[in-house]
């Protein structure tokens, strides 16, 4: 059969995405990229936000009325897709997604993916197929197959939805989830509840994954949890931490860089912070959230750290890693914010220096423990202000941030044309002299998560290349290869 799927959310429904078609093509499906013409329509979803689980909706309301017009013909009448919705939202809302939209024929939890195929073929002999991750205190009793899906990787199947077509750089970088679920409770998060208990792989498991993937050409490999760095895991006695897995797949021969997102603070010990110091190819960049920088609002969040805490951590990790890149996450307008606290959240931007914070409105989700007890009562146009007010600071302290690196060579892993490649356009900094007609604007990725902008040839897609940064926006480096300067016709595929 045709398969669509679309996928929404984070990094997890990526890899989630990437299994679940690496499974459905070895059943013999095909994946296509056209909702019209497919025999199955999957939407791998999010609810994290109701802005996420809104989208959902939107889709599925079109699908209804699809389903719902008479079929001019039997042959018509075959041709309605079966539609799944898979993920956090199918966990989350369950049974009633059907009774709001008939057209769902397969609700299938984060948990149960590995038997999507199974799944298709009830759905295809007109049956309705509900699959749901058991409550959070049987799924760890019973510790079900919760690896069942990464277990049965193809390591050569590559699906990015976050990259459509592709591009040879974008498929060097690889996913590997080394945990599931969450056991944190911050009050205004759904995922511990779609998620599930918080359940650690075997690190023989991960590492083998990990040798796989390089062999397969995925040079660049991002560790995935929730919580990533409380990895743990006992077996025989023996205890893995975080900081030993990093080294046991660190040393996986072959592996050019690898990555982990994302931290949580109460969890990122030195010990991980020397692990990034030491091993060669673990890349100084750190992705750990504060989501304020209010101790009330911590509190009230359960975030079990206060600003002090977070500060001592950042600056630990400055002073361990100098050069690293630090990511945080935001949440404005949380139940009882008030401008002191909004500001103390700018403030915090300030002295961390982040490279880059990702910032959010907070949105109620029903069930959690801050839906229940705290009425939402920032109003939205203050919600968005304070959006509006954090993301100006970020960009100011973003820009400082990508102004340091300018005048450096670093390396960067060619993912491909950038997507506002234009070939008359050059990259502000590059030199005259240099254009090439056979050049087009590439992006490349540094170790510091940082996106570089540079001319070069489409064929250094998928290498690992020097280039001299010669330029900054608050998001964006410029670059010209070394090369381009010393050699004006420059040599392709040399960097
Ligand atoms: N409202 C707004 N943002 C949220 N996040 C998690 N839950 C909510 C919510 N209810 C944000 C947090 C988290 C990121 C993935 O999403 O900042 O780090
Ligand atoms: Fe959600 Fe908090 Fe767990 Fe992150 S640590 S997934 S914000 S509950």
């Amino acid at each position: 059969m045709k398969i669509h799927l679309e996928t929404m959310g984070c990094q997890m429904n990526r890899l989630d995405s990437e299994l679940v078609v690496g499974r459905l093509l070895a059943a013999g499906h095909e994946m296509t990229d056209h909702r019209d013409d497919a025999d199955v329509v999957l939407f791998n979803t999010c609810s994290v936000r109701d802005q996420a689980e809104n989208k959902v909706r939107a889709r599925l309301g079109r699908e209804n009325i699809r389903r719902s017009k008479p079929p001019r013909s039997r042959a018509a009448r075959g041709r309605k897709p079966i539609v799944g919705v898979l993920g956090c939202m199918a966990q989350r809302r369950g049974e009633a997604l059907r009774t709001k939209y008939p057209c769902v024929d397969i609700i299938c939890s984060p948990g149960r993916l590995s038997d999507l195929g199974d799944m298709i073929a009830r759905a295809a002999a007109d049956e309705t197929v509900t699959a749901l991750d058991p409550d959070r205190k049987a799924a760890r009793e019973a510790n079900p197959d919760f690896d069942a899906l990464d277990a049965g990787r193809n390591p050569n199947v590559r699906f990015d939805p976050g990259a459509p077509g592709l591009t040879a750089g974008r498929s060097a970088q690889a996913y590997l989830r080394v945990m599931r679920g969450c056991d944190k409770f911050c009050t205004y998060c759904i995922v511990p509840y779609v998620r599930g208990p918080e359940i650690s792989r075997p690190p023989d498991d991960i590492v083998a994954e990990a040798r796989r993937l390089v062999d397969a050409g995925r040079t660049e490999i991002t560790l995935l949890g929730q919580t990533v760095n409380s990895y743990r895991h006992t077996a025989a006695g023996r205890r893995t931490r975080f900081s030993d897995l990093l080294a046991r797949v660190s040393a996986v021969t072959g592996l050019r860089r690898l990555r982990f997102v994302t931290s949580h603070p109460i969890d990122f010990g030195d010990d991980i912070l020397h692990a990034m110091r030491d091993l060669d190819n673990l890349c100084e960049c750190i992705h750990c959230p504060a989501q304020s920088g209010s101790d009330s609002i911590l509190k009230a969040m359960g975030r079990k750290y206060t600003r002090a805490d977070y500060d001592r951590l950042i600056g630990r990790a400055r002073e361990i890693l100098p050069t690293a890149s630090i990511l945080g996450d935001f949440i404005v307008g949380f139940p009882g914010e008030t401008e002191a606290d909004h500001a103390a959240s700018a403030d915090l931007i300030r002295r961390c220096g982040y490279k880059n914070s990702f910032i959010f409105k907070y949105s109620p989700r029903p069930g959690t423990a801050a839906a229940r007890r705290l009425a939402d009562d920032v109003p939205a146009d203050v919600k968005r202000r304070r959006n509006n007010e954090l993301l100006a600071v970020q960009a100011e302290v973003g820009l400082q941030h990508h102004r340091r690196l300018v005048g450096q060579t670093v390396e960067v892993l060619v993912e491909g044309p950038s997507p506002r490649a234009d070939k008359s356009r050059r990259a502000p900094g590059a030199r005259p002299g240099t254009a090439d007609p056979a050049h087009i604007q590439l992006i490349g990725r540094t170790r510091g998560d940082h996106i570089a902008v540079f001319e070069g040839p489409p064929a250094l897609a998928g290498q690992y290349v020097d280039v001299e940064i010669t330029g900054a926006t608050s998001l964006t480096l410029f670059a010209r290869r070394p090369d381009s300067v010393r050699h004006p016709t420059p040599r392709v595929g040399v960097s």
